[in-house]
């Protein structure tokens, strides 16, 4: 049977209890004789804060490097509101991305066809949709220096974040998007501002180029972020595969989640750079959502991000691609069956916690397993 080392970083809020649905999965797995998944634990963000006063130790940065692939539930609330910039909750992701080097996050946005009436978007509008929304995950204004806060000495404050990236880093995650696309619809639709930032203006070239070189064979379409968040509600089904930037990844991607009805339904995979040696690639999985302080504790959360999450583990990380497809047919099974957790309930469904949920997913699993 087939050995991986995880390191499940829970992280605050939701996430132990979406985490413990993650765990019962893998115990599945065991039990099956599938794969043996040794996992190892760490705190991360608000709750590392508590223990340690930082967002991540060093000892769990270093798990993370050495793990096959760090598992991810959701850190932050208002608990931690005052606490310094630097060891904000927030600052632990950051830090795992950037170290990790996870520069490709690729965020599914597939329409279940239970759920079709869950989205605000009209059934024509989302039915069957399935597209990916491919962000930049290590660059730009997320780790652009200066970053800073200045006195002006009169009265005023200055705040600055820099939009920064190189060529590189746009050819790489450029050819991701192409190379994903070409195992799908064959479209890639590259998202920048080009009319007001000169990253925007890099962006647009460089991609471009590598499409000329290497990907003549993909259609490629340019659009300006704002527009592509406009047609994203509009008909978001012209899409295939959406590349863009960090900053803009993560708002079109928290609206991409709202056309499958939930952000509670949105997984996704962070990514780094092949090693040649290994042929491996370090990898972090975690749900699009945050960590919801508001339903915390509940019993509540939606748990199916987390384990389409874990989907995506197995089909990026252990090469596991048909467990990756049964286990996202037993989560479409569980929401045919009319199991609905609050955050996508429905008429006529039934009201399911999060233990339930997950059980349900196992049990379909089980079922289309035997
Ligand atoms: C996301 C989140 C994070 C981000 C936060 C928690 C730092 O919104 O993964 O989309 O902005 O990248
Ligand atoms: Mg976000």
């Amino acid at each position: 049977m087939a050995t991986f080392n995880l390191l499940l970083l829970a992280g605050d809020g939701i996430g132990p209890e979406v985490m413990a649905e993650v765990k019962r999965l893998l115990g599945f797995y065991a039990k099956k004789g599938i794969a043996d998944f040794h996992t190892e634990e760490g705190l991360v963000g608000g709750s590392a804060y508590d223990a340690h006063k930082v967002a991540i130790t060093e000892a769990t940065m270093a798990k993370a490097h050495a793990c096959d692939a760090v598992i991810f539930g959701a850190v932050g609330g208002p608990r931690w509101d005052k606490v310094p910039f630097e060891a904000r909750p927030e600052a632990g992701l950051l830090r795992l991305r950037k170290e990790l080097g996870l520069f490709a996050n690729i965020r599914p946005a597939i329409v279940y066809p239970a759920l079709a009436d869950a989205s605000s978007l009209k059934r024509e509008a989302v039915e069957g949709l399935d597209i990916i929304i491919l962000r930049e995950l290590t660059g730009g204004v997320y780790f652009g220096e200066p970053k800073t806060i200045s006195d002006l000495g009169n009265g005023q404050k200055r705040a600055i974040d820099t939009q920064v990236y190189d060529t590189y880093e746009i050819e790489r995650i450029a050819r991701v998007g192409f190379e994903l696309a070409r195992k799908r619809r064959n479209k890639v639709t590259s998202m920048e501002k080009r009319n007001v930032m000169k990253t925007g203006v890099l962006w647009h070239e460089v991609v471009g180029r590598i499409h000329d070189r290497e990907y003549q064979d993909v259609q490629l379409e340019h659009m300006l972020a704002d527009a592509g968040g406009m047609q994203l509600v509009r008909w978001p089904k012209q899409f295939d595969v959406i590349v863009t930037d960090n900053l803009f990844g993560d708002m079109l991607s928290d609206v991409a989640a709202m056309l499958t009805g939930s952000l509670g339904m949105l997984p996704s995979a962070s990514l780094g750079e092949l090693d040649p040696k290994t042929g491996r690639r370090k990898a972090m999985y975690e749900p699009v959502h945050g960590s919801a302080p508001d339903i915390a504790g509940k019993g509540m959360a939606n748990p199916i991000a987390m384990l389409a999450s874990f989907a995506m583990a197995m089909r990026y990380s252990f090469n596991m691609g048909k467990e990756a497809d049964r286990l996202e047919a037993a989560i479409a099974a569980a929401l045919a069956e009319g199991l609905r957790t609050a955050d996508i309930k429905s008429e006529g469904c039934n009201i399911v916690s999060t233990a339930e949920m997950g059980e349900a997913i196992v049990g379909e699993l089980e079922t289309l397993s035997a």
